[in-house]
């Protein structure tokens, strides 16, 4: 039998905490749980899902222990996992970073551009607080982080916590990969053996093999130059396209530019910022679509669930892009040696880029950790645009370790979303002073 396991989710007022719990519940036989906590610093958030998520676990499996803490004690104290999905002051916090760039002129995005510096600002403190809570209380604890802006916030736990416990990851080539395998019509994302390698949001698909060794990069590519990263959505209502339906539309513009490669879609933000700032409505984002959509919903479902004390017809839904949160702890725990995109140090994995920089590359995930695997060279465009973002990631994080508006003022300038120095000044101002509250302060 296997060993019963404790869990935290950090963070647990999040829109995505129900989904979770769901997916957690629905793998008890991978990953069997004795103890599943909740833990946030804003209590009134999380009582929003608290009791839902009590309810659920209770229908599934009455002898897993619940709690729902804003104590760092109660929460950290014998936990063998912390998901750690926070985000620092919140979706409002989400609308500023999006809109004050758009004044500019520029991208407003969460983990892309001035958004994504300003967002990983405030991040890195708030991720570092809740892994010296994990060291203090559960030592061999480990923390599968997932909170954004994750290319920062890993930098931050190389430079300031290189030796904890700590796995950056993300979701975002999960979800290309369940579109990719519907695209070539393969029945689970799982029978793709994929190469990938480059930052976190900003990286392409150099092989995708399917059981039988073939390769079906040169169909897909062919595929997505046509139509994007969508199939068959075309004709699908107005009204069930979000800005994650144009996005994936636009794939087919980033092929163009690099057409032997599958690029991450967050790459339209850098290689397109102009078409990008024309088609966003700067009075709606991305947040406000987040707010007036799944948070009321997920809010309301959990309301609902509260008031009936039972989850029967509840709309809340498994989240199957969160199944990668199960597959990495259950490697960790069971040695399941499986193969993952996580965001590590390159170390000489991709050969001619820095070693200190932090890559989302495959690696080889069992019970000590992971062993990253070897991507060879990487070619010109693909190195240049790397190098140039990852001084932006590095930039931002000396500039918090070492509260300085010069740096992070160099950061702005650095990337490839905003136009100049005299931008990149009039922005960090701004974005400052909104941020006054979450950032440290700067000289
Ligand atoms: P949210 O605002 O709904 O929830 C985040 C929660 O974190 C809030 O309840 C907040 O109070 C809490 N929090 C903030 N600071 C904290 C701290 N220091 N300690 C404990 N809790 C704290 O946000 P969301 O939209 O649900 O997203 C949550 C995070 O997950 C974000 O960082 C988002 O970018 C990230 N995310 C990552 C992926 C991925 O795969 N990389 C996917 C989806 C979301
Ligand atoms: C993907 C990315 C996450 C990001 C999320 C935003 O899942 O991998 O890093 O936070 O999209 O989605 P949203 O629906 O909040 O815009
Ligand atoms: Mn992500």
């Amino acid at each position: 039998m296997k060993n019963k396991l404790s869990v935290v989710i950090a963070g647990g007022g999040s829109t995505y905490t129900p989904e979770i719990i769901l997916m957690l519940l629905d793998n008890l036989d991978r990953l069997p749980l004795r103890k599943i906590k909740l833990y946030d610093n804003d209590e009134a958030r999380q009582n929003k899902v608290a009791k839902a998520c009590e309810i659920l676990i209770k229908e599934k499996d009455p002898t897993i222990e619940y709690v729902a803490t804003t104590d760092p004690e109660e929460a950290y104290t014998d936990v063998d996992f912390c998901l750690a999905h926070i985000r620092v002051g919140q979706l409002p916090m989400r609308e500023l970073d999006e809109k004050i760039p758009l004044k500019y002129g520029c991208v407003g995005q969460e983990t892309c551009g001035p958004g994504g510096i300003a967002y990983g600002m405030r991040s890195i403190g708030g991720v570092i607080e809740n892994i010296d809570y994990m060291e203090k209380y559960s030592p061999h604890c480990w923390m599968l982080n997932y909170s954004n802006p994750a290319s920062i916030v890993a930098e931050a736990t190389r430079r300031l916590r290189p030796n904890s416990r700590v796995i950056n990851i993300c979701d975002m080539p999960i979800g290309m990969e369940h579109g990719i395998a519907d695209i070539v019509g393969v029945s689970s994302r799982k029978d793709l053996d994929i190469r990938y390698y480059g930052l976190n949001h900003f990286g392409w698909y150099t092989s995708i093999k399917d059981q039988t060794g073939k390769e079906l990069l040169p169909a897909l590519i062919e595929h997505m130059k046509q139509y994007g990263f969508i199939n068959g959505e075309e004709g699908m209502a107005t009204e069930n396209k979000d800005s994650w339906f144009e996005t994936n539309l636009f794939a087919k513009h980033l092929v163009a530019v690099e057409p032997t490669t599958i690029p991450n879609t967050y790459l339209k933000y850098y290689l397109y910022p102009d078409y990008v700032v024309e088609h966003t409505d700067p009075n709606y984002t991305r947040a406000n679509e987040v707010i007036d959509g799944r948070e009321t919903e997920v809010f309301s479902a959990c309301a609902e669930i509260e008031k009936n004390g039972h989850s029967k017809g509840t709309s809340l839904e498994i989240g199957i892009h969160a199944e990668f949160i199960v597959d990495l702890a259950t490697a960790l725990a069971f040695n399941t040696q499986e193969r993952m995109l996580i965001i590590v140090e390159n170390k000489g994995a991709i050969k001619n880029f820095p070693d200190d920089a932090m890559v989302e590359i495959p690696c080889i995930v069992g019970k000590d950790g992971y062993e990253p695997l070897a991507m060879g060279e990487i070619p010109t465009f693909q190195k240049g645009l790397m190098e140039q973002q990852v001084a932006v990631e590095k930039l931002v994080v000396e500039a918090w370790i070492e509260q300085s508006y010069q740096k992070l003022w160099q950061a702005l300038t650095l990337s490839q979303t905003v136009p100049s120095a005299t931008v990149a000044k009039q922005l960090l101002d701004d974005l400052m002073e909104a941020n006054k509250q979450y950032w440290p302060e700067l000289y």
